[in-house]
């Protein structure tokens, strides 16, 4: 299980570095436009932390490898919705991050008592797609862009439960990563100044 953490205003740095990262196709494949590195600058410093739920993988050495925007913003054709966008690092593809912070935002926006979670996606984007179908949900296509519509089930007492202990597991494995991260500056020091 890779642990995915909520992310707060605190990681808005971390998760600009991490957008800023996509090549121009990511950006294209992410947005549905080549978004300009002020656009991405734009975007996060607007990101809603309170209202919307921001979700990430952090490796090791405490990169940003992915990440998903669950929004609650309008969305216009869609009462009880809640929109999905998501990205992960070209180098840590294919590990089933994408799918498992789709999972994951399912789970948080059914607990939230959202009925429908929505990826708004280019039609060309057959990996989000196929992420999106194989999880249940339903894909509309409409010319160059698609629509993937997946039904949440209702929230109970297991799923609240899941996605706390899930929660938990994640930032415990945040604060050890930090902790081994700060060991190792610290040995570092230490052989400098032995060097010295
Ligand atoms: C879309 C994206 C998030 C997927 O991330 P990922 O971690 O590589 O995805 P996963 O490993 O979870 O799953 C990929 C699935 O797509 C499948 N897949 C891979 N290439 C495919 C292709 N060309 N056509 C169809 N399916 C494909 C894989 O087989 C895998 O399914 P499996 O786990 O059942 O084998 C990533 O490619 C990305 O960041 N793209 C740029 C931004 C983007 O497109 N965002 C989505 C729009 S909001």
């Amino acid at each position: 299980m890779v642990p995915i953490r909520s992310l707060g205003t605190n990681h808005r740095e971390r998760i600009a570095a991490h957008l800023l990262s996509l090549d121009p196709n990511d950006r294209y494949l992410r947005f549905g436009y080549i978004a300009h590195d002020e656009q991405i600058q734009r975007y996060v410093y607007g990101l809603d932390f309170e209202r919307d739920e921001i979700f990430g993988i952090y490796n090791r050495r405490l990169h940003l490898i992915a990440m998903a925007h669950l929004a609650y913003a309008d969305v216009a054709s869609c009462e009880s919705c809640a929109e999905f966008g998501v990205s992960v690092l070209s180098s840590s593809r294919g590990r089933g991050y994408g799918a498992r912070l789709f999972e994951r935002a399912a789970m948080h926006a059914a607990n939230d008592g959202i009925r429908h979670m929505l990826v708004h996606a280019l039609s060309e984007n057959a990996v989000m797609l196929t992420i999106a179908r194989k999880a249940g949900a339903q894909v509309v296509r409409k010319g160059s862009d698609s629509e993937a519509y997946l039904e949440l089930p209702a929230s109970t007492i297991d799923s609240r439960l899941a996605e706390m202990v899930e929660e938990a597991v994640a930032q415990t494995d945040y604060r050890m990563k930090v902790q081994v991260k700060r060991f190792w500056r610290f040995l570092a020091g230490v052989k400098a100044i032995r060097r010295g």
